[in-house]
């Protein structure tokens, strides 16, 4: 019998406020409650300013619900101090961002190392491990290239290379295409699945397109802070 998969992630009855002028607040995810098991690859959708990216990070650790709970792992994220947040980051999670957020004065070698620096490995360990990792994304002879010397599908490489570096299960990607042509981001949407699909690493990504989503096997629909729809990724975007 196949082993059921693992819940990597799973939202209760999660809201989100945040405070505007005059001592009010703007109230930005209600009730959003859903499970992402391991090996998923789940396309977050929705228009600009419907919640998605304050969805993700706090998927992402980065920041914590007004009230319901987050498991990450089957822990309890909100219990956690931001230092323990730090390290559940570091040791689980690979970031792929929009603008790529690399280091611009470090060479693309040191921005791959760069989350191993917390992982007691030696030098010549992480050495090893991000020149491993730059190659799985085909940029073994960019390593003393500075990221302005990168396009951006090149540079979106490289921080693909950094979040894997880590070896980490759960890859989110926020708009990781937004600021990408269509042909690189075609590439690195392939290249995604290829992580997904090759070495079963779970993946959360966002994006406003659907023609982007579509490379998920699932799609969650978010409007006005609120999911619309979570299921397979229908055959066309008219009831989203
Ligand atoms: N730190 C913050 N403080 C106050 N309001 C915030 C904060 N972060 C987000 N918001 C508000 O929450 C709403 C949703 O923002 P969010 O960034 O999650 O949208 P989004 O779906 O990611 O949009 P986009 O597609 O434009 O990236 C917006 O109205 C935004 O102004
Ligand atoms: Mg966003």
């Amino acid at each position: 019998m196949k082993k059921a998969a693992e819940t990597i992630i799973e939202l209760k009855n999660i809201n989100k406020s945040f405070p505007v002028e005059v001592g009010g607040f703007q109230q930005v995810l209600f009730d959003i409650n859903f499970k992402v098991k391991s090996g998923e690859f789940v396309a977050i959708m929705g228009p600009s300013g419907s919640g998605k990216s304050t969805c993700m990070n706090i998927i992402g650790a980065l920041d914590t619900p007004t009230s319901g709970i987050y498991e990450l792992y089957g822990q309890d994220v909100t219990e956690l101090s931001s230092d323990e947040l730090a390290i559940v980051r570091n040791e689980h999670i690979g970031f792929v961002f929009q603008q790529f957020n690399l280091l611009s004065k470090r060479n693309v070698l040191d921005n791959v190392m760069l989350p191993l620096m917390y992982r007691g490995m030696s030098m010549a360990e992480r050495e090893r491990r991000a020149r491993e990792m730059l190659k799985r994304v085909g940029l073994e002879k960019f390593e003393t290239y500075l990221p302005t010397q990168l396009s951006g599908g090149m540079k979106q490489r490289v921080a693909i290379a950094r979040a894997l570096a880590g070896d980490p299960k759960l890859i989110l990607a926020d708009e990781p295409t937004g600021a990408l042509d269509s042909k690189m981001g075609n590439e690195i949407l392939k290249f995604l699945k290829k992580l997904n699909k090759d070495l079963g690493i779970t993946i959360v990504m966002i994006t406003h397109e659907f023609d982007i989503a579509k490379y998920a096997d699932r799609l969650i629909h978010i409007r006005d802070g609120k999911i619309n729809y979570d299921g397979k990724i229908p055959r066309n975007d008219d009831k989203l």
